[in-house]
């Protein structure tokens, strides 16, 4: 059966059975643009993009959306997430360069970057350099040799940088532990529960080029329960509340991103609606009883905007089959492409992208091209019998897939494509064999 809740909103099975997504079938898209490639469904951005926005905005007024451009960005979709009224959360130089650049198209002038937000644990001292001189809004400051070094930086470029400080509250959010990140033992953020972020709100309201204006926090990342932002809201806005009399006056609160998605059938994670109505309440709540204005209302979704608006296709080549034991079908991407099976046991739905509507009588493991034992995609999966030159779609690719792409095996990196009604167009070209080798120097 079709998962169809794991894949784009448009997408749907042909009388032909093939996938089709944004009107576009599947064959066709290979044939075009190759494979691998990832198929952006446009439909589903905008509608994500919408909800997020809406939900949280119905809501609360004062609430924005930042986009956390970690999970993937390039400059067709930065002009996108802009066109739907979405900021920016930026891990980088690179990605706030990207931004910047993106946003600068069409328009005379600098960008405004009033909703930009820099994030980071270890921010280069060129980063935070750049950072200022583009007029970033905001830099979540994340250490204390941060503080020091951004109070110098901004002193010495006149300015005085608007920030908030990333506290970690301590609270488990019960997902993988590579992206678990606001508990005690984590690189991230000023652990509330050592006097870190104590000590760090003081040494930000005495740093004479800084302006404390809030705080943020970020739980980890896929969160399937509601409970641990509710926890984590309330404690970080009392945390908050004992410092209003030495001067904090918090105008931005951020619970940052986290929303799960569905990566498989048996997976429901929360609404939109939920998330929203469970930080917005949390916050009000808190807020209410704490006779604090509340602040504005900063969430930063990442995943859950791009992830289930891709999916990727891939071609069948080498099968083998170990009687007994296994049958492995080999495609032409993997780990390259998609880390995450092999960097934190990722699961994934996969289709017979263009034999969508035959039985699923076999159990097969499928395995990507790279040399390693561990670059599988998704193992023990129901399948059409399938020959070399078959189609598989591995859906929710958007996020995270693309974004940690890599070139392992000097494997060109796949194209991106967007589809909307029946039309495609390409967002990014395939990498070729000249780009692999194009900053070394012989
Ligand atoms: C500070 C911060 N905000 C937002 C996100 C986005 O998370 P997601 O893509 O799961 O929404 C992350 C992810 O690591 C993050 O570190």
């Amino acid at each position: 059966m079709f998962p169809k809740a794991v894949f784009p909103d448009t997408a749907e099975i042909n009388p032909q059975g093939h996938l089709v997504i944004g009107g576009c079938a599947a064959p066709d898209l290979a044939a075009e643009y190759g494979t691998p490639v990832y198929v952006l469904d446009e439909a589903t951005i905008r509608a994500r993009c919408h909800s997020f926005v809406s939900e949280f905005q119905s809501r609360y007024p004062a609430a924005r959306v930042a986009y956390a451009c970690k999970a993937f960005i390039n400059p067709a979709l930065a002009r996108l997430l802009y066109e739907e009224g979405l900021g920016f959360d930026v891990v980088s130089g690179g990605e706030l360069a990207t931004v910047v650049n993106a946003l600068q198209l069409g328009q005379s002038g600098r960008p405004e970057l009033d909703h930009v937000y820099f994030h980071g644990n270890n921010k280069t001292p060129q980063e935070l350099a750049e950072a200022l001189e583009q007029s970033i809004g905001w830099v979540v400051v994340d250490s204390f040799h941060e503080l020091e070094l951004l109070n110098r930086l901004a002193g010495e470029a006149g300015k005085t940088q608007n920030i908030l400080l990333r506290v970690s509250p301590g609270i488990d959010p019960h997902t993988h532990v590579y992206t678990t990140t606001g508990i005690l033992d984590s690189k991230f953020g000023f652990s509330i529960q050592t006097g870190h972020a104590a000590l760090a709100v003081r040494q930000a309201l005495a740093a004479p080029n800084l302006n404390l204006r809030g705080l943020h926090f970020h739980l980890g990342s896929p969160v399937f329960e509601l409970e641990p932002y509710r926890v984590a809201t309330e404690l970080v806005l009392r945390f908050a509340a004992e410092f209003r009399e030495e001067g904090l006056q918090l105008q931005q609160f951020s619970p940052g991103g986290g929303f799960a998605v569905a990566y498989t059938r048996d997976q429901s994670p929360p609404s939109v609606a939920a998330y929203a109505e469970t930080i917005v309440s949390a916050m009000t709540a808190t807020c209410d009883d704490l006779g604090m204005e509340p602040p504005a209302l900063v969430v930063e979704p990442g995943r859950s905007i791009i992830g289930p608006a891709g999916v990727a296709l891939y071609r069948v080549g080498a099968i083998k089959d170990i009687p007994g034991v296994r049958k492995f079908l080999s495609v032409d991407g993997g780990m390259g492409d998609n880390i995450r099976p092999a960097l934190y046991q990722a699961q994934y739905e996969v289709l017979a992208a263009n034999r969508a509507n035959d039985a699923l009588s076999e159990k097969v493991t499928i395995a990507g091209k790279y040399c390693e034992s561990g670059d599988l995609l998704a193992s023990d999966v129901m399948l059409p019998p399938l020959e070399p030159g078959d189609l598989l779609a591995v859906p929710v690719a958007g996020a995270y897939c693309p974004s940690m792409a890599s070139n392992y095996n000097l494997n060109p990196r796949p194209p991106m494509v967007l589809a909307a009604n029946g039309a495609s167009r390409l967002i990014r070209r395939r990498e070729t064999y000249q780009d692999l080798t194009h900053c070394d120097v012989a």
